[in-house]
């Protein structure tokens, strides 16, 4: 079994990132600057904001956290990013996600201006990214894809079967694992809550992609000899022994399911620290587009 190390590779590509920094700096270039939105006080989410724009300094990117209440209403969040859209200083920004219940998603989406969209969820580069056209692609997705390309897995004519069809991670992660290409190139089943006889689809599965957030979901039993298993779930568990008390579980019973993988990814480590190092990629990708655009 071999462990896909996204702790490592996310540093490897923070490494190279930093390296293009400090040549933009050289060359009188402004670095990129990442803004975040996050609306309300949810725990997690507070943290994972909080882990991209540590990031971007850990690269030498600029950033901004625009923090807003959970009262805060849709046509005052439609305001802040039409401020970012038109704040030439910002190269890409985010909206975390989940919103508060009064906030339409799918209109503050398409509110982004797309050429600063570095999630990739307005449609326009959602729609470019299922058409294989150049694109910002979804960060969690995109890291995914990355491992699988820096680790060299073997994709072609494989069957992948992803868990879930979230919008951020399943929907795309189907759409990509089955273009032309490397990592691409595979027949994909994408599996949900009205699927039946799941355990008879990923008995099948050469790769499984699970993004459900079940802790422990993905057992020993429904998988076969040599399986790749992607692990996508980030879920807190309460748990007494630990400071902050509670720890993060994956969606994979990842003690028994290891024995029997090629290759998986661990929980932490494998895939939550590429989809910052993606965002950031995405970033600079946006930045050097705008840079192409008014030279
Ligand atoms: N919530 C969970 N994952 C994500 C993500 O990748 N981007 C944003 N904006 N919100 C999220």
């Amino acid at each position: 079994m071999i462990l896909l190390d996204g702790k490592k590779v996310s540093e490897d590509i923070k490494n190279e990132i930093t390296a293009e920094v400090v040549k933009m700096k050289a060359n009188g270039e402004k670095v990129p600057h990442l803004a975040a939105v996050i609306v309300g006080n949810d725990g997690a989410s507070l943290t994972y904001v909080r882990s991209k724009v540590k990031a971007c300094e850990r690269v030498g990117f600029e950033s901004t956290l625009v923090k807003m209440p959970s009262t805060t209403s849709e046509t005052e969040l439609l305001k802040k990013i039409k401020e970012l859209n038109e704040n030439d200083d910002i190269d890409g920004f985010i909206v975390q996600l989940p919103l508060p219940k009064q906030i339409d998603t799918q209109k503050v989406l398409m509110a982004v201006d797309p050429s600063k969209d570095v999630d990739g969820f307005h449609p326009e580069n959602f729609g470019k990214m299922a058409l294989d056209m150049s694109t910002f692609i979804p960060a969690t997705p995109f890291g995914i894809l990355e491992l699988l390309e820096r680790y060299n897995v073997d994709t072609a004519g494989k069957h992948t079967v992803v868990i879930g069809r979230s919008h951020i991670v399943g929907r795309p992660m189907s759409i990509l694992m089955g273009r032309k290409g490397f990592p691409g190139n595979s027949t994909v089943t994408l599996t949900h809550s009205h699927t039946k006889n799941i355990n008879q689809i990923t008995s099948q599965a050469d790769i499984i992609i699970t993004a459900l957030g079940v802790p422990n979901y993905l057992k020993a039993e429904m998988v076969k000899d040599d399986v790749v298993v992607i692990d996508v779930g980030i879920t807190r568990v309460a748990d007494e022994t630990t400071e902050k008390g509670y720890r993060i579980t994956g969606d994979v019973d990842f003690e028994n399911v290891s024995k029997k993988a090629s290759y998986i990814t661990p929980v932490p480590g494998g895939v939550g620290p590429m989809t910052i190092a993606m965002l950031l990629k995405n970033t600079l990708l946006a930045r050097e587009q705008k840079r192409m655009k008014n030279s």
